[in-house]
C-alpha cells in the first residue's frame, strides 16, 4: 500500500517537527508494510514574502486531490500578526470544510502535569471542536463617528449570508467583530462528538457554551446540541459554562470523556488542555472533514524564536502524524506510534528542553521511530 501524502512544513519550528514526523511515520510504515509518498508545498512567509500570494486556488484545487495533510505550523514575525494565519490555515480549514477539530487531551506515562495528585486515568479525553464558524468568520469592520454602512458576505458549501449593517455612533471610532452559529453548522460537529462518545467506553458528551450571556448566539448552540441528543439516550450530556469549564479541567479532568465546543471556546480551551497534558510540545490535533481532506496538525504555533535550533519538542507532530494514519485506515501504526512516544517518555532518557532534559529535536524523533519497531 502507498499513500500520496501532501506536507506543509510551513514556517518557525515547523520543518524540523515535520521531519521528525516524517521520520516516525516511516518507520510505522516499514512495520506495518505501507510506504508514505510526501509531496511538499512551500506555503507560508517564505512564499508570501517572495510571491505576496498566500495560497492560490490552484494549490487549494491541487491539495483536494488527497484525503489527509500534514501541516507543520504557520506564523512568521515578519509578516504582521493574522495575515498568514488567516490567509493560509483559516483559509485551507474552511476551504476544504474541515468542520471537525479534534484535540486528544491525554496524560502519556512518564509525563509530569502540573495537576501533580492526576495520573493517565484521570487525563483522557477529547476535545471536538467546531472549525468553521463563531467568531472565526472573519466578519467585522472599523466605524468612525457618525453615519456609515458595511456589506459583508459569508460564501460556504453548507449555506451563504449577507449582512448588510447601518451604523451611526458618536463614539470616535469603534471596532466590532460578528460571530455567527448555524443549525447545519452546529449539529454536524455536534452529531460527530456524540458518535464519538459513543463509540467510547463512557459515554459522556460536555457541551460548552456562554448562553447565560452571548445567548443569541450560544443558546442556539445549546438548542442544537439537545435536540442531536435526542437522538442518542445511550449517551450522557451536560453544559458547562466556557468560564467554569476552565475551572473543571484543572480540579477534576476526569469528569470528562468528550468536550464539544463552539470555535472559539474551543481554541481557548485547548491550550489550557495542552498544559493539563504536559503541554504544548505533547498536544496533537486534527482538522477533519470526514468526508473530504483532512488536515493534521499540532495545536502550538510555529515559535520563531526556536527556530532552526533543532530544540523543541517534536511529539505533539508526530502524535498528529498517528492521527493522520488512523485517518488513512492504519490504526496498528497509529497505535504503535502513541506507544512509542509514551514509552519514549516513560524511559525519559531521550526528551527535549520543555520536559527537563537536553535532547535535540532530531533525537527524540529518531528514537521514536526507533521504538516503533520494538513496541
Ligand atoms: C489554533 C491556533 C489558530 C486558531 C490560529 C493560529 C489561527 O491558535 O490552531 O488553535 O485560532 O485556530
Ligand atoms: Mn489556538
Amino acid at each position: 500500500m502507498n499513500y500520496k501524502v501532501p506536507v506543509i512544513p510551513g514556517d518557525g519550528i515547523g520543518p524540523e517537527i515535520i521531519a521528525e514526523g516524517q521520520k516516525v511515520l516511516q518507520a510505522a510504515g516499514d512495520k506495518y508494510n505501507f510506504s508514505l509518498d510526501w509531496k511538499e508545498y512551500t506555503l507560508g512567509a517564505e512564499h508570501y514574502l517572495k510571491t505576496g500570494e498566500l495560497v492560490s486556488e490552484e494549490t487549494l484545487k491541487d491539495l483536494g486531490r488527497f484525503p489527509a495533510i500534514y501541516l507543520g505550523a504557520i506564523g512568521d514575525p515578519r509578516v504582521k500578526p493574522g495575515i498568514l494565519e488567516k490567509g493560509v490555515l483559516l483559509t485551507m480549514r474552511f476551504y476544504f470544510d474541515q468542520y471537525v477539530n479534534l484535540r486528544p487531551v491525554k496524560l502519556l506515562e512518564g509525563v509530569w502535569t502540573p495537576l501533580k495528585d492526576k495520573t493517565p486515568k484521570d487525563i483522557d479525553f477529547v476535545v471536538v471542536r467546531e472549525n468553521t464558524e463563531d467568531f472565526y468568520i472573519g466578519i467585522g469592520s472599523r466605524a468612525r463617528r457618525g453615519k456609515s454602512h458595511a456589506d459583508f458576505e459569508i460564501k460556504r458549501k453548507l449555506y451563504n449570508i449577507k449582512f448588510g449593517l447601518d451604523i451611526d455612533t458618536d463614539s470616535d471610532e469603534i471596532g466590532y467583530q460578528i460571530g455567527e452559529v448555524s443549525r447545519e453548522g452546529s449539529k454536524r460537529v455536534i452529531k460527530y462528538a456524540f458518535d464519538l462518545a459513543a463509540s467510547r467506553p463512557r459515554h459522556l458528551v460536555a457541551s460548552v457554551d456562554k448562553a447565560n450571556v452571548l445567548s443569541d448566539i450560544y443558546g442556539f448552540w445549546r438548542e442544537v446540541f439537545l435536540d442531536v441528543a435526542k437522538g442518542y439516550p445511550q449517551v450522557k450530556h451536560d453544559f458547562n459554562f466556557v468560564d467554569a469549564i476552565t475551572m473543571w479541567f484543572v480540579k477534576n479532568p476526569e469528569w470528562f470523556d468528550v468536550v464539544v465546543a463552539p470555535n472559539m471556546f474551543g481554541d481557548i480551551i485547548t491550550d489550557l488542555g495542552a498544559m493539563i497534558q504536559g503541554g504544548l510540545g505533547l498536544a496533537p490535533g486534527a482538522n477533519l472533514n470526514p468526508e473530504g481532506t483532512s488536515m493534521f496538525e499540532p495545536i502550538h504555533g510555529s515559535a520563531p524564536k526556536y527556530k532552526g535550533l533543532n530544540k523543541v519538542n517534536p511529539v505533539a507532530t508526530i502524535w498528529s502524524g498517528a492521527l493522520l494514519l488512523e485517518h488513512l485506515g492504519q490504526p496498528k501504526a497509529a497505535a504503535d506510534i502513541v506507544s512509542a512516544i509514551e514509552r519514549n517518555l516513560f524511559e525519559g532518557r531521550i526528551k527535549t528542553y520543555d520536559l527537563g532534559g537536553s535532547s535535540t529535536t532530531s533525537e527524540v524523533g529518531s528514537e521514536i521511530a526507533r521504538l516503533v519497531g520494538l513496541v
